[in-house]
């Protein structure tokens, strides 16, 4: 019997593709050197792309096994499909295992892998003990917690639960194994950009050692509290016991698996080009981030895991550029011009959500160099062919849950 990502592959006849793309191909292409044509020829691409990028660290994982806590989320479409695809062509496949409560719904795309003979998906919630039966695993990424604004001040309480209390046990788990002479070989810690807050002008763009500027009773405290106290649980649990625990604090990233339901500001923008309606700002369109595609982002999460310092904390993201909302907006209404007849505008209104802009960082920027130097994290995607990327996988999945 195939397995599901097989299935998915045979779809597309990945049998025809190259193994590699060369070097020479100008990225922001399929893997004929094209533009992509649809959502599964960016896919392949990527997963190409990634798996490539990712050769020694997947080399390092082959033959063991990895669990995701918090897999069925945006990132973790990218961290199980391409270790999925890296186990096409592997002598030694890693084995999969990924841990959801499945908060926001099962995704279809993690459904159609569940045949997959290297890949166990177990509802399980990081806040209740760890199952009974539970593997003993080598690698853990803890990416549990709803990360979209909108869903975590709906769900604040379980946001903290998952970034302190289920942190927790998944580091009692780590120490359990290294008592018991079986320590793993490696712990990633899902943090984010918004530990620094809104950081003064001065410290812009943000290196890892800035300490942040950020209230501890706000609408987000919920979010960015929580994971600063992560980072201290990680950081002490490294130092301590001497755990290989590492932290990457993702900066803005987007496209493929982010669901167009996720009300993060590109699938927003996304849903109104696809409706064919204006693009609404819910600000003055001044706040400016970096965005990063999330391609990139993933080699530089596999690179932490597998070789990040314990106790260290990472940005992954870009550096440049840095746009406004009003800016990114224009650009994808351009190449929903260009590429998918859409006639709308950009305008702007003040949200009815009094909440909505409290303690929203004006801008944010990451100096990423100690992963650049550290581990070779190395971002190559230009925010236009990014966007064009993401837009048309947004035309393949237009329907996603709404929760
Ligand atoms: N995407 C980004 O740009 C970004 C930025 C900063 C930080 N992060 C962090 O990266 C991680 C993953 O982000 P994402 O964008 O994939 O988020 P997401 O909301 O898309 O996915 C999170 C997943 O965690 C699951 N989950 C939540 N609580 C859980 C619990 N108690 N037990 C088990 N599963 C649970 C959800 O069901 C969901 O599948 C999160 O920790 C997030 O805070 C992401």
């Amino acid at each position: 019997m195939s397995s599901g990502i097989e299935n998915i592959l045979e779809m597309i006849e990945i049998q025809q593709l190259p193994t590699k793309i060369s070097a020479e191909k100008k990225i922001g292409f399929g893997m004929d050197g094209n533009e992509p044509r649809n959502a599964q020829e960016v896919v392949t691409s990527d997963l190409m792309d990634i798996t490539e990028r990712l050769h020694q660290e997947f080399g390092r994982m082959s033959g063991q096994k990895l669990l995701i806590v918090g897999g069925a989320g945006f990132l973790g479409y990218y961290l199980v499909q391409s270790v999925l695809f890296y186990n096409q062509s592997a002598a030694k496949p890693i084995e999969v295992t990924v841990y959801d409560n499945y908060i926001r719904g099962i995704p279809q795309w993690l459904k159609a892998l569940e045949g997959d003979r290297h890949l166990r998906l177990v509802k399980h919630d990081i806040t209740h003990p760890l199952p009974e039966d539970m593997e003993e695993v080598d690698w853990i990424i803890h990416a549990a917690s709803i990360a979209s604004p909108i869903f975590y001040r709906k769900h604040p309480i379980a946001t903290m639960d998952a970034n302190v209390g289920g942190l927790r046990t998944l580091l009692d788990y780590c120490l359990k194994r290294k008592d018991q002479g079986k320590p793993v070989a490696g712990f990633l810690y899902y943090s984010t950009s918004e530990i620094y807050g809104d950081p003064t002008p001065d410290a812009i763009p943000t290196p890892e050692t800035y300490r942040g500027l950020v209230s501890c009773t706000g609408p987000r405290a919920c979010y960015d509290e929580s994971k600063r106290f992560g980072e201290t649980l990680c950081v002490n649990f490294a130092l301590q016991y001497e755990l290989p625990i590492a932290m990457a604090r993702p900066f803005n990233n987007f496209g493929p698996g982010l669901k167009i339901t996720d009300r993060r500001v590109i699938p927003d923008f996304a849903r109104n080009i696809f409706d064919n309606e204006d693009i609404v700002l819910l600000s003055d369109g001044s706040p400016t981030r970096t965005f990063c595609y999330i391609a990139d982002a993933i080699t530089g999460y596999y690179k932490i895991l597998v070789n990040g310092r314990p106790g260290e904390p990472y940005n992954i993201g870009v550096e440049k550029p840095e746009i406004s909302m009003f800016d990114l907006a224009s650009r994808m209404a351009d190449i929903g011009r260009s590429h998918f007849g859409y006639t709308g505008k950009v305008t702007r209104q003040v949200s009815q959500d009094r909440e909505y802009l409290t303690d929203n960082p004006n801008r944010r920027s990451p100096i990423i160099e100690k992963a650049r130097e550290q581990l070779g994290y190395d971002p190559k995607w230009s925010i236009d062919d990014a966007l064009l990327r993401t837009m048309i996988w947004y035309k393949d999945n237009l329907v996603a849950e709404d929760l």
